[in-house]
């Protein structure tokens, strides 16, 4: 077997060049100055919606989602129903495993076809730009895809964890949903149906950003927008890291304990048949990127709520209108992963280039 295991070139672990203690990053990480991080550029006085799921209604948390989906694409959700318990464990287990010695979780060291596994790079174009981190890549469902082999046997609750705090996102994810669709007068249940009911996908991927020497240089994660259907993300309280597209600044997310930030993605933004025009009445798939810092290091659960992946997405019906056609040609979920795979992060450009001549 090729011991590139299909990448490129040889795969450096970002937390081995944090660990060797190198004062200068790789030239290969070094972004150009229009992507570099901008922390004193970012408004400090925006800020992405956060929603008290415990004392709210169906019609009080529909209207609260849909706001904000149409807004910022982006919100935080606290008192939502997951245990703190879980959760900090489940961060807590995961930090274990990418403190684990190198040979240990080069067992698991994954190739750009099914990308499952431990990883430090996205998109297979020689000599491309690199983001500082690596990251663990898994699927949850469909169960067909699901393998514990393929998850980290250690530490040892490890699997058991990640599986409970699987199935409690994935309740969490069916309430939201069911907010997405009544907030815009359709059935609670038309979304997930268009989703394909039971059969939807879900993955997690786990980021580890280590400390950087040079963090004003390169990004953790460079902008992008999710491509799946919506992500729940679990962020380290006491790090700050990620930062969301408004307009033309950055806005930098605050960090809350036990909360999660949810965030619309490609697969919902294309059952909008409306036009760039109208964009303030979609939700919006908005783009994001992290920031690493030379103090700390962050762990990151990116918790990724998929529709059935061969089934071809299009346009919700009952919103289509003569002066307001489909903006996307259908496409199923499998087609467009692997479009992006092959490219890696480019911020909004791949949805939008997927879009008909209209
Ligand atoms: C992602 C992502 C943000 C973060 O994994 O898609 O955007 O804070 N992660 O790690
Ligand atoms: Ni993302």
């Amino acid at each position: 077997m090729d011991s590139n295991h299909g990448w490129p070139e040889p795969i450096i672990r970002v937390q081995s060049l944090s660990e060797s203690g190198t004062e200068t990053i790789p030239t290969r990480y070094i972004k150009p100055p229009s992507d570099r991080p901008s922390i004193e550029a970012s408004s400090y006085t925006l800020s992405i919606p956060v929603i008290d799921l415990s004392a709210m209604s169906k019609e009080e948390m529909a209207s609260a989602v849909s706001a904000a989906c149409r807004e910022w694409g982006f919100f935080q959700v606290v008192n939502h129903g997951v245990r703190p318990e879980l959760v900090r464990h489940g961060q807590e287990i995961w930090r274990g495993f990418f403190h684990l010695p190198i040979e240990e979780k080069q067992r698991y060291a994954n190739s750009p076809t099914t990308y499952e596994g431990y990883g430090s790079r996205l998109g297979v174009e020689k000599g491309a730009s690199l983001d500082w981190g690596d990251y663990y890549f898994l699927h949850v469902l469909p169960s067909c895809l699901k393998n514990h082999e393929k998850w980290p046997a250690l530490p040892p609750d490890l699997r058991d964890i990640t599986d409970e705090y699987s199935r409690e996102l994935l309740n969490l994810c069916g309430r939201v949903m069911e907010a997405m669709s009544f907030g815009l007068g359709l059935d609670p249940t038309r979304l997930q149906e268009s989703f394909g009911g039971t059969e939807v996908g879900a993955c997690l991927r786990v980021n580890y950003y280590p400390k950087c020497p040079q963090p004003e240089l390169t990004l953790g994660l460079s902008s992008h927008s999710d491509p799946g259907g919506m992500t729940v993300l679990l962020v380290d309280n006491h790090v700050r890291g990620l930062q969301v597209r408004k307009g033309s600044d950055w806005v930098t997310v605050e960090p809350i304990r036990d909360a999660f930030i949810l965030n619309v993605g490609d697969q919902i933004q294309s059952l909008f048949p409306f036009c760039q025009v109208l964009s303030n009445a979609i939700y919006k798939s908005v783009e994001h990127r992290v920031m690493v810092n030379a103090a700390n290091e962050r762990l990151s659960m990116a918790f990724f709520y998929n529709p059935k992946a061969d089934l071809p997405l299009s346009p919700i019906r009952e919103l289509i209108t003569p002066d307001r056609p489909a903006l996307y040609k259908p496409m199923s979920f499998n087609e467009y992963r692997l479009y992006i795979r092959q490219r890696g992060p480019r911020g909004k450009s791949q949805v939008e280039s997927l879009k008909t001549s209209q």
